[in-house]
C-alpha cells in the first residue's frame, strides 16, 4: 500500500524476526497482545537505566523525573483520545481493571436494588462479570443487548431496554470474538436521551481506529496498553470530569488521600483519587512510547492497511473448504474468527503452533458468544499493523494442512 512503509513497520518490532520451532514466526494473536516496538523497549531499558523512581512522593531529582515522564504519559493519552481534561485519565492496570473500577465505585453510589446494567450479547468476561457481582451485591439486574447471526447488535432492542431504570450501558466499540465494530456513537446518544451513561471498552479498538472520546461524547472509555504495542501491565479509565468527581475512590492507599487521621480521610483530587498505591511507573511512562508511535504512523494509514488485509484475510480463508467465518458484520476490524466442519479448533492451533504461526483458539474469553454459535471456540487470526499478505497466505497454507492431516 502506498504511504505505508510495511518493511520499515517491520523491522521496528524485533521479535517479529525470531523463528519459532525452526520456522519464520509469523504472529497472528494481536488482540490478545501485540509485539512491541524498539521505540517501546528503549524506552523501558532507558526508565530503569536512567530515572528509575517512585512517582509522586520523592523532593529528589530521580524521582521529580519519573513523575514528570508519567504525567507525560496523562497527557499523551489525553490528547491520543482527545479528552477535555488531562485529569480525567486514570492510569491503571489495564481495561479490566478499569471496569472493575467503575463498576465498584460507580455501582456504590448509583445502583440500587431493582436497577438495570445494560451490556451486549458481544462482551469479553470482563464487561460481563464486574457488572454481575455489582448486580448480584445490589439486587440489580443485568440486561443484555442480543445480536444477530452475522454479530451485529440488535439496535431495536437496545432501545427497547433503555427505561428510567437504566443506570449504565456498557459495551464493547470491537468485539474481540468476533471483530464487529459497534455503532457506538448511535449508543451513546440513545443512551443520553435516557439520561444514562455510557462505559466503552475499547482494548479492541484504540490501536485499530481513531477514538475521540469529545466527538463520541461517551462518559467512560478503557483500553490497556499491551495490546497497542505498549508495555503490559497499564491501562486506562477516561471518565468525564463530573462523573469522576461524582464517584467515590476505588482503592484506599498512598497517593489517594489529601489528608488522614485514625477518624478521618479526606480524598485527593483527581486524578489521583483513583490511583491507590505505587503504579507500575515503567509501564506508565513507557505507555507514551507506543502513544508516539501509533500517532507517528497515524491511526487512518494503520486502519486503511488493516482493512485491506481483513478483506484479502476474509477471502482467502472463505476459499478453504469447510471454513465457516464465525462474525460476518458489516463493520469490521481485524480479526478472523472462524471454524472448520469437523475439527477442534484446539488441533488446529496446535499444528499451527508447530509451523511457527501464532493464532488463538478457544472462547476468546466470551463464552457467550460461542454459547450463541453453539460452539466450543473458534480459531482466531488477529491483525495488527505489521501483519502482512504472505502472513496470511502461510496461515491459509497451514490451515490447508491441518485439514488434511485432521480429517
Ligand atoms: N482479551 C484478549 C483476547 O481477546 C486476551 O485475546
Amino acid at each position: 500500500m502506498k504511504d505505508f512503509d510495511i518493511g520499515r513497520i517491520r523491522a521496528d518490532f524485533p521479535l517479529l524476526r525470531r523463528e519459532v520451532n525452526g520456522k519464520p514466526l509469523v504472529y497472528l494473536d494481536n488482540g490478545a497482545t501485540t509485539q512491541k516496538p524498539q521505540q517501546v523497549i528503549d524506552a523501558i531499558i532507558h526508565y530503569y537505566q536512567d530515572m528509575n523512581s517512585n512517582v509522586h512522593r520523592g523532593v529528589h531529582y530521580l524521582s521529580q523525573i519519573s513523575t514528570d515522564a508519567f504525567e507525560v504519559t496523562r497527557r499523551k493519552v489525553q490528547a491520543f483520545i482527545h479528552a477535555e481534561h488531562e485529569h480525567e485519565i486514570i492510569i491503571t492496570k489495564g481495561a479490566t481493571d478499569g471496569i472493575n473500577l467503575l463498576a465498584q465505585c460507580y455501582g456504590k453510589a448509583f445502583v440500587h436494588a431493582g436497577d438495570e446494567i445494560i451490556i451486549s450479547a458481544m462482551e469479553h468476561h470482563s464487561n460481563i462479570v464486574p457488572w454481575q457481582m455489582l448486580c448480584e451485591d445490589k439486587g440489580a439486574v443485568l440486561k443484555v443487548i442480543p445480536m444477530n447471526s452475522d454479530g451485529e447488535l440488535d439496535m431495536e432492542q437496545y432501545q427497547a431496554l433503555l427505561s428510567p431504570k437504566t443506570k449504565m450501558v456498557a459495551v464493547t466499540y470491537v468485539s474481540n470474538a468476533l471483530g464487529t465494530i459497534n455503532p457506538i456513537a448511535e449508543i451513546i446518544a440513545l443512551a443520553h436521551q435516557n439520561g444514562t451513561p455510557v462505559l466503552v471498552d475499547a482494548a479492541q479498538a484504540v490501536q485499530h481506529l481513531k477514538v475521540d472520546v469529545q466527538a463520541l461524547d461517551v462518559d467512560f472509555l478503557v483500553f490497556s496498553g499491551h495490546k497497542m504495542y505498549g508495555p503490559t501491565g497499564v491501562g486506562v479509565l477516561y471518565g468525564k470530569e463530573k462523573w469522576l468527581n461524582a464517584i467515590p475512590p476505588y482503592q484506599g492507599g498512598g497517593d489517594m488521600i489529601k489528608d488522614v487521621t485514625f477518624e478521618k480521610t479526606t480524598y485527593n483530587e483527581l486524578p489521583f483519587k483513583f490511583e491507590a498505591g505505587t503504579p507500575n511507573i515503567e509501564a506508565g511512562i513507557c505507555l507514551a512510547a507506543a502513544i508516539d508511535y501509533l500517532e507517528e504512523i497515524g491511526l487512518d494509514r494503520i486502519k486503511a492497511y488493516e482493512d485491506d488485509l481483513l478483506a484479502y484475510a476474509t477471502e482467502k480463508l472463505l476459499a478453504i473448504e469447510g471454513l465457516k467465518m464465525i462474525g460476518t458484520a458489516e463493520h469490521k476490524s481485524s480479526v478472523l474468527s472462524f471454524v472448520i466442519k469437523g475439527i477442534h479448533p484446539y488441533d488446529v492451533g496446535v499444528i499451527l503452533d508447530k509451523l511457527g504461526i501464532a493464532v488463538r483458539t478457544g472462547h476468546h474469553c466470551a463464552q457467550p458468544v460461542m454459547d450463541q454459535y453453539r460452539i466450543p471456540g473458534t480459531i482466531r487470526a488477529s491483525l495488527a499493523m505489521y501483519n502482512t499478505r504472505e502472513d496470511i497466505d502461510a496461515l491459509v497454507a497451514g490451515i490447508e494442512r491441518a485439514v488434511k492431516m485432521l480429517l
